[in-house]
């Protein structure tokens, strides 16, 4: 059975406030796109078709006006609300009927990857369905994630939600690959001390079982932040940098859609057409004229 995805972009993004009283934060550009964009060819790059996006009932307008049914992407996109920012482990009790017995993958709406390595590493993960994965990156500051704790043969023996001193620099990165077990699982947790359903915790009950296959991404690969808006800025000149030096585009699922032939040249050229005066629309017909 085909993986299906979920990105949640709920949340209530006080921390980005007054902005985010008015537009949903993964709407808000990163660079030179809405910051959805990103997570949304991450999914793709795994090769995911079939993807849940689950907004606020506020916000859900605004994603569908963007993103509409996946035609233009090849893909099929479905939507849910999350009435409140209750946890991250909910998109598995709200996306039950979507994810209908299949293998999962959710990658939070405001996470950013990149590197190449993680594509090649990201399809050999996808196609493991009955696999369990998640993703550790060292950072400076994890006591604002879900830390890791290694025991001295390097093997994980514990995740921590924020807490108050990390056990290592390994934080869990919001992208999780999960088996159909999943549903069952999210309907077991119980809410935390902040009134969440943790991803930690469902993570917890994978790991019980011995079955939480937990990835070192590497130096060669960024997991960026956008939950400040120091992070948020960073996260745009990173993206213009590396941009401005390949001339290639990071994050641009009309690119991924099209690489992975899921939409024609002809139909890559319709979304250039509409993308004309943005400069995408160029860079799409160099990319159909050059095969780069
Ligand atoms: C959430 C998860 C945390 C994870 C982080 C990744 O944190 O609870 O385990 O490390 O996403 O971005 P939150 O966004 O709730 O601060």
């Amino acid at each position: 059975m085909q993986r299906k995805g979920i990105i949640l972009a709920g949340g209530s993004g006080t921390r980005l406030a007054p902005i985010t009283k008015a537009i949903s934060k993964q709407l808000m550009p990163i660079y030179n796109k809405p910051m959805i964009y990103y997570p949304l060819s991450t999914l793709m790059l795994c090769g995911i078709r079939e993807i849940l996006v689950i907004t606020t009932p506020f916000h859900k307008e605004s994603f569908m006006n963007l993103l509409g049914n996946g035609e233009d992407l090849g893909i099929r996109l479905n939507y849910k609300t999350q009435e409140n920012p209750d946890g991250i482990s909910q998109a598995f009790i709200i996306g039950e009927n979507f994810i209908n017995n299949s293998p999962v993958a959710l990658i939070l709406g405001d996470n950013l990857f990149n590197g190449s390595d993680l594509v090649k590493k990201l399809k050999i993960i996808n196609k493991k369905y009955s696999k369990n994965t998640i993703f550790a990156f060292p950072v400076n500051d994890p006591e604002r994630y879900g830390v890791v704790e290694f025991d001295e043969n390097s093997k994980v023996i514990n995740i921590e939600e924020k807490p108050k001193k990390a056990k290592s620099r390994y934080a869990i990165t919001g992208l999780y690959f999960y088996d159909k077990s999943v549903v069952e699982k999210a309907h077991k947790i119980v809410p935390s001390s902040r009134g969440e359903l943790e991803i930690t915790s469902l993570n917890k009950l994978y790991l019980a079982e011995n079955n939480l296959n937990v990835e070192i991404m590497n130096r060669g690969m960024a997991w960026l932040d956008t939950g400040t808006f120091d992070s948020l800025n960073q996260a745009s000149n990173y993206i213009r940098i590396l941009e401005k030096r390949q001339g290639l585009k990071i994050g641009c699922p009309y690119e991924v859609a099209w690489r992975n032939n899921w939409i024609s040249d002809e139909k890559f050229k319709e979304s250039a057409v509409k993308f004309e005066k943005s400069g995408y629309g160029n860079y799409f017909l160099d990319l159909i004229n050059e095969k780069i």
